[in-house]
């Protein structure tokens, strides 16, 4: 694919395969290695457009993106919010916490009301596994999956893959530690699956309680001590702790989990200079990750969150601009709107 963000700006942007999402992103599972290299070539084109003065085209223009999150949320939403701007889509917003679903408005019901605003897309959050996928059911407009209970948060994945390819070049041969509550991460499940299919070796690190029941269907190694790999790591991936593990009793107490498992400044000194520290935020500090490690010149959080927004780009151009519908305006539509 030869991309370049001049051709996104006319709207005649190349795609190998403009098809290679399908009609939706509910996950990583049942993307191959190729389907993720599309995506993260194709978001240094929007990477490109994020460095310009006036980081916007209109790739998207007339199309609508709603987010649709029944769970808080302030970097995701912000991030996809942004990713719409910046291709010039509308974007309508919907919360839970401000909305009828606590005067007892149904999830099937709330879908309709937001696509009634003419949604194309619809970027959906929600504590039940399996909700975004439910959702594509219902809805003509293509949904993206912005994180469902346990189960996927694909996006992430593509940021922070996105991320380790542009410090390192590619995944392959890396050795990259997910440390910390594997089992209720959403975020863990899809980075095992990206990680893994773009030739990195994972292991999973954290107490026997915090491990997926079945972690024996995934291609990754598991240790219960983080100590003994510090030095070996070409990446360590923080997950942010949760204090109801301590009162569902996976974990004594969170400061025995930090003394155990904590990113602290003595364990960061111990990692390789070339070793790289991602963690999705928000952060615990002093809990999963150390104020030191976070600030250390090795940790990557901020790209994470700049990439963010450009893989988002690329997912939504992919679903909503590359051949599918009307894509961009028949008008000519030179250089920047606003
Ligand atoms: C993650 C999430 O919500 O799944 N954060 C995020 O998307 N920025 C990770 C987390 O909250 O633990």
């Amino acid at each position: 694919m030869s991309a370049t963000a001049a051709d996104a700006v006319d709207g005649t942007l190349e795609v190998a395969d403009p098809g290679v999402l399908g009609r939706h992103l509910l996950g990583i599972e049942g993307l191959d290695r190729a389907a993720l290299e599309e995506v993260l070539e194709l978001t240094d084109a929007f990477a490109e457009i994020g460095r310009r003065p006036i980081p916007k085209v209109p790739a998207l223009r007339g199309r609508t993106v709603a987010t649709v999150f029944f769970e808080d949320s302030t970097r995701t939403r912000m991030s996809f919010d942004t990713a719409a701007r910046r291709l010039s889509a509308d974007t309508v917003a919907f919360a839970a916490g401000s909305s009828s679903l606590s005067k007892g408005e149904g999830l099937r019901d709330t879908i309709e009301v937001v696509g009634s605003y003419g949604a194309d897309l619809l970027v959906v959050r929600h504590p039940m596994a399996g909700t975004a996928h439910r959702i594509a059911g219902w809805t003509d407009a293509a949904v993206v999956n912005a994180g469902d209970g346990c189960h996927e948060h694909p996006t992430q994945a593509l940021l922070d893959c996105y991320t380790l390819r542009e410090k390192r070049g590619a995944l392959d041969g890396m050795r990259i530690a997910i440390v910390g509550d594997v089992r209720h991460s959403r975020v863990a499940r899809s980075n095992v699956l990206a990680f893994t299919a773009l030739g990195a070796e994972v292991v999973l690190v954290g107490p026997a309680t915090l491990m997926p029941p079945a972690v024996g269907g995934w291609p990754v190694t598991v240790a219960h001590e983080l100590d003994p790999l510090l030095e070996e790591l070409d990446a360590v991936y923080l997950l942010r702790m949760q204090r109801e593990r301590i009162t569902e009793g996976l974990i004594p107490s969170i400061r025995e989990f930090a003394t155990d498992f904590g990113l602290t400044a003595a364990r960061t000194a111990r990692l390789r200079d070339d070793a790289l520290i991602l963690h999705p935020g928000p952060t615990n500090p002093g809990v999963e990750i150390s104020a030191e490690a976070a600030a250390d010149p090795r940790s990557v959080i901020l790209d994470q969150v700049a990439n963010g927004v450009s893989v988002r780009m690329a997912v939504l151009f992919l679903l909503l601009g590359s051949g599918r519908a009307p894509a961009v305006d028949a008008e000519p539509t030179r250089g920047v709107t606003s």
